[in-house]
């Protein structure tokens, strides 16, 4: 397995090109099983994830296509989806396991097909990840739920019915397949306590290319008409702004200034305001964000994760890293998963004092970090320790690298780039 080598101490200089966001992608690519035209997707990530999506996409009959390659002025990559005839309504146990968000394939296949049977994804690194929502979501729609032998079997044989959603609290991927069913069931539907992330609006906007007709997305309550079939278009998905706001804490945990070319300051504010309150300036340009850190030490400061606009959970551990070698003490509380602290173990070897009691970590700042060989068992905790890494003192090893693969394309080269000394060491098996 692939590993990478930081050796810290470096500021950062330069600019970022930041990608389409995999958690738009993800939910966009599965869209394409509502209609037997073609979807193209522009602005695609190249990451593992998308590829294992494509996988399953294809178990159920469709063809996934690169049309086009990258351009200086259209970044990104191009697939295109068509899923002219639906072979298969199973997403096996196999797929789903390796990605929670094949679970999204659910919402589309029973929209269009009247029948789906997708495995229970199960617990996973960050906390047992139920599902009950998503299948609420489409019973409020018409549809019958069996579990049987740890698939989700649902049925709507004469197709959905539009409905009241009303979630008791908020889920993304729940949100997004209510969505999906929604655009083909018979009637109006209402989704209450929506998620507001802005890949539900980006969805939204591509399902109304498609001839959906949903208003407020990015609101907590979603109206949508449902219309008896959708038909292709073209779209292009939002930039990522877990990808934008780990490079914003990349630049204040190393030093120096980057621009961050494509990003939007209005889907990072959260994290924005946060950076600015230990210390580091963060500016809005026309074609993106620029972050630096003048200051020699950063002030720690409290924070606590929440849907959006709050905080996000997918940036806490990254602003933990940093917390960790700022002037003072601060309290991190994560929200949304019950076991996202993962990274904790593995920052405190490399010299960070951190003390996790339930859902909140305090932390004493610490002069530096050590370098050390790291591991972490999800995305984002590890590249929390990638970042660690380029603040800590020598040599930071940090293995598992396929969990990064998973959500950051050309991690090591877009840092060293910026003066980073990082690089990827190949590995066996
Ligand atoms: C999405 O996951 C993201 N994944 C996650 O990104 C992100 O951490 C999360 O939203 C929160 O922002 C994708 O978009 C592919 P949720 P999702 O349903 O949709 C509970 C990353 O690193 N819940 O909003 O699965 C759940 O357990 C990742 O890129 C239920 O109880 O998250 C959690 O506590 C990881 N029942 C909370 O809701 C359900 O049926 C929010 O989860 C569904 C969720």
């Amino acid at each position: 397995m692939d590993k990478i080598r930081i050796r810290g101490g470096r500021p950062l200089q330069g600019s970022i090109q930041i990608g389409g966001a995999k958690n738009a992608a993800l939910p966009l690519m599965t869209a394409c099983l509502l209609t037997d035209e073609p979807l193209v997707l522009k602005n695609l990530p190249f990451l593992v994830d998308i590829t294992t999506l494509s996988h399953l996409l294809v178990q159920h009959g469709v063809s996934v296509t690169m049309p086009g390659a990258e351009s200086a002025d259209e970044p990104g990559h191009v697939l295109e989806l068509r899923a002219k005839r639906i072979v298969s309504t199973t997403a096996p146990y196999d797929l789903v396991r390796r990605m929670r968000a094949s679970v999204l394939v659910l919402g589309p296949l029973v929209a269009r097909i009247g029948q789906a049977r997708v495995s229970l994804p199960g617990g996973c690194a960050i906390g047992t990840r139920p599902v009950d929502l998503h299948i609420k979501a489409l019973e409020a729609l018409g549809a019958t739920i069996a579990i049987e032998k740890g698939y989700i079997h649902a049925t709507a044989p004469k197709g959905l019915k539009g409905g009241e959603i009303v979630f008791p609290t908020v889920s993304v991927g729940a949100t997004e397949n209510a969505l999906m069913a929604a655009a083909l069931a018979e009637g109006e539907s209402v989704i209450v306590n929506a998620a507001r992330e802005p890949e539900i609006g980006d969805l939204a906007r591509c399902l109304n290319s498609m001839g959906a007709r949903i208003e407020g997305a990015g609101s907590e309550r979603i109206t949508v008409t449902g219309v008896p079939r959708l038909h292709g278009a073209t779209h292009s998905v939002i930039p990522d702004r877990i990808e934008t706001g780990t490079y914003m804490m990349a630049a204040a945990i190393a030093g120096g200034e980057l621009e961050l070319v494509g990003a939007s300051y209005d889907m990072v504010a959260a994290a924005a305001r946060a950076l600015e309150g230990t210390g580091v300036a963060v500016e809005r340009l026309p074609a993106g964000i620029k972050v630096s850190r003048r200051a020699n030490r950063l002030k720690g400061i409290d924070i606590a994760t929440a849907p959006f606009p709050g905080f996000p959970t997918d940036l806490q551990a990254q602003f933990m890293a940093l917390m960790a070698t700022a002037d003072g003490d601060s309290i991190i509380t994560e929200t949304i998963f019950e076991n996202r602290f993962m990274h904790v173990p593995e920052l405190n070897r490399m010299g960070a004092d951190i003390n996790v009691q339930g859902a909140s970590a305090s932390i004493r700042g610490v002069a530096k970090l050590n370098g050390a060989p790291v591991m972490a068992t999800d995305l984002r905790a590890s590249v929390s320790l990638v970042l660690a890494g380029l603040a800590a003192e020598g040599e930071t090893l940090v293995n598992r690298v396929y969990h990064l693969d998973r959500g950051y394309e050309r991690l090591e080269a877009k840092l060293a780039a910026c003066g980073a000394a990082i690089e990827r060491v190949a590995g066996e098996g």
